[in-house]
């Protein structure tokens, strides 16, 4: 709900927070609250506090969220009020807020934007510039939002760092009295850092104290700076683009940014992720009912080495134990044999496919499996009969050496024709061959890239996935760069599922799912089991182990099952087979971190647990707490029969008697009674 409650002054309510949002005496609207709920008479009673898009001009020397320069060289904005305006939500429907403003003297509206979706916790911001004069205004930089955190005695900042098969590690320090700038100046939203935040006023735990945070709905490169000043407070302001692109505001035109949300918890770091989970599945993802299907992927089995024959052989293994959905990976188009050549080249190998997929596909239609593809659609390699065409397609500079990853260039998705081929493309692949679903990858960052770039590439990127996605309701897509390169709101809200990693090594993996869920959903994490020794780290770990640590998510099998003997066989079909079993209660219910190490899923009656011992170096000897079951209710153990007291899961646990590594374990309660 969202409230107009006198002349000024904004509540906005959710289930378990409020917000709110007061013009200052100099005009600029200034937040006054963001923290639990308050009643209307409480909000009166606070004053404006900092700014909700700190600009530049007098006496603010601050992080600014907005910077623009005018025709005549003048910067900065002096803040005039021109009205809201507001749907307050309510019974099923999403609050919408718009503080409408402008520049006192120069031709620019700034509209800041709210909106409050019913049942979730989070708060979409956003911001619309608008040039109502008749000279280009130049803007360079526009952030979407500034959040501003209660002064604490000290403050604790979580993010998320990493690089390519290492993504999502959680880092947790003291916040310094200084400028954090968290950023991704790479076009995609990054494996070394994620687009979101979390601060704490150093108390907070997984399941107590007050935890603040915000992510932003954005693939492409941005910027998210945290500023703690010397009088102890703290904040951050955010938005797309990384600093120095700017923005050419022709007269009449508008910039809308992406939406930075927030969420406030009292209940610790796992009430965040509680929070973010369900907004992310209720008014988020396209699909969030949709059942993720169990997944083979070819890649690590064939790598580029691909024939159909061993395609066909892969698809009846997979069929064997249980496997939804096939996916083809990178090699079977074009001239794809390798690194060096057929990107952009989007049929299939004639050699490789002479009466091209369609006997593949029927083959996998017939073992009761849906089919996909892998398409890495925004990248060319220079030796393709796409290149050969349309060499002016490339993202690059004038006089400027375009610099090659993996052997491979983008093209310029800022420009439509690009865009339009890439769906006509898209679109005929999927319709000819009746294609279930594409893992949609994206192998380098951006080099070479002029302003006018950054924005359009990923609004266009966006444009031929909803396309795609509205011409064919049933096409699922995974999003995909080099692994979790491109992991944010912006991906998960047109895709059904995200790669989360290119290290599909179990032991390493634990670390990597800890992170990415603590924004992101189970259903959406995409998790193969793959060959001991893994091939890329060479760690060996038990089957069992490898599918227990993979369960956590959206379950697919990557290893090459032509190695697999019998009894791997025979187990992984047993485990598939649990894995449906407990699944929707992995993908639809409340997750618990109960360790780094174990993980519970609650919904409505089902209780599932699943914790690993990667290594000796976790002490597993204490037991581990289960959370949020009924005190009084009685649990059934799914295995053994054996009733157990909720109050007693919770207070004393399950033991742990776990002596070595590569030990994993799947219990499932059913509440009784
Ligand atoms: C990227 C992906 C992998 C695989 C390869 C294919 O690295 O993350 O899963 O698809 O590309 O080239």
């Amino acid at each position: 709900m969202i409230n107009y409650e006198e002349p000024g002054l904004w509540l906005l309510a959710t289930p378990s927070s409020a917000y709110v949002v007061r013009l200052g005496p100099d005009g600029a609207p200034r937040c006054a609250h963001w923290g639990p709920r308050l009643t209307p008479d409480q909000a009166r009673a606070l004053p404006p506090g900092r700014e909700e898009l700190p600009g530049e001009g007098g006496e603010r020397f601050g992080v600014a969220g907005l910077q623009v320069r005018y025709g005549d060289a003048v910067r900065g904005v002096e803040w005039r009020h021109l009205g809201h305006e507001i749907d307050p939500g309510g019974d099923g429907a999403a609050g919408h807020l718009v503080i409408r403003m402008a520049d006192r003297h120069y031709p620019l509206e700034i509209d800041l934007h709210y909106r409050v979706r019913p049942g979730s916790d989070a708060i979409d911001r956003w911001t619309t510039l608008r040039n109502t004069g008749d000279e280009p205004i130049t803007i360079l930089r526009c952030d979407s939002a500034a959040w501003t955190v209660p002064q604490r005695e000290d403050y604790r900042l979580t993010h998320v760092t990493g690089g390519w098969g290492a993504e999502f590690q959680v880092r947790r320090t003291a916040l310094a009295t200084a400028e954090t700038v968290l950023t991704s100046r790479r076009g995609h939203s990054g494996h070394h850092a994620n687009p979101w935040v979390m601060l704490d006023a150093g108390d907070a735990t997984e399941d107590h104290g007050e935890v603040w945070s915000a992510a932003l709905a954005w693939s492409g490169s941005w910027r998210i700076t945290v500023e703690r000043d010397h009088d102890g407070r703290a904040g951050w302001s955010g938005g797309f683009g990384h600093e120095g692109v700017t923005w050419r505001l022709g007269p009449g035109e508008a910039l809308e940014t992406p939406a930075f949300s927030g969420v406030y918890s009292a209940e610790g770091f796992g009430g965040i992720s509680h929070r973010w989970h369900d907004h992310v599945r209720r008014h988020v993802l396209p699909e969030p009912r949709r059942v993720r299907p169990v997944v083979f992927n070819s890649w690590e089995a064939t790598e580029f080495d691909i024939s159909q024959a061993q395609q066909m052989e892969l698809a009846e293994l997979a069929a064997g134990i249980g496997v939804e959905l096939f996916v083809m990976d990178d090699g079977w188009f074009g001239g794809r044999t390798g690194e060096t050549a057929g990107l952009g080249d989007w049929w299939p190998n004639p050699e490789r496919f002479p009466d091209g997929l369609t006997p593949l596909v029927e083959h996998v239609k017939r073992l009761g499996m849906a089919f996909g593809l892998w398409v890495e659609p925004e990248s060319v390699n220079p030796d393709s009969e796409l290149y050969r065409t349309h060499p002016e397609w490339v993202l690059r500079q004038p006089n400027r050496h375009p610099t090659e990853v993996r052997n491979q260039l983008l093209l310029d998705f800022s420009r439509d024709d690009v865009a339009d081929w890439a769906y006509d493309r898209l679109d005929e692949l999927v319709t000819g061959d009746d294609i279930a679903f594409l893992k949609w990858d994206m192998n380098r960052p951006f080099t070479e890239a002029g302003d006018e770039v950054w924005v359009p590439y990923i609004r266009n990127v966006y444009a031929v996935i909803d396309r795609l996605r509205a011409a064919h309701p049933h096409l699922m897509i995974e999003g995909c760069a080099s692994g979790g390169g491109r992991a944010d709101l912006g991906m998960i809200a047109r895709t059904d599922q995200i790669w989360t990693s290119d290290d599909t090594d179990a032991a390493q993996r634990i670390a990597i799912q800890h992170g990415y869920g603590q924004i992101y959903p189970a259903c959406t994490m995409g998790a193969w089991v793959t060959d001991s020794p893994n091939a890329i780290t060479g760690g060996r770990t038990p089957l069992a182990f490898r599918f227990h640590v993979a369960m956590a998510g959206a379950l697919g099998i990557g290893g090459d099952l032509r190695r697999w003997g019998p009894e791997d066989l025979e187990q992984a079909k047993h485990l598939v087979a649990r894995y449906k079993e407990i699944r929707p209660v992995v993908h639809g219910g409340r997750m618990d971190r109960l360790a780094d190490w174990a993980v519970q899923y609650t919904l409505d009656a089902d209780v599932v647990v699943l914790s690993w011992r990667p290594t000796m170096l976790v002490r597993a000897t204490a037991p581990l707490r289960l959370r949020g079951l009924d005190p009084d209710g009685r649990y059934r153990d799914e295995d053994t029969g054996e009733i157990c007291h909720g109050a007693l899961l919770m207070s004393h646990g399950l033991p742990r008697p776990w002596p070595f590594e590569g030990v994993s374990e799947l219990k499932r309660f059913t509440r009784v009674g």
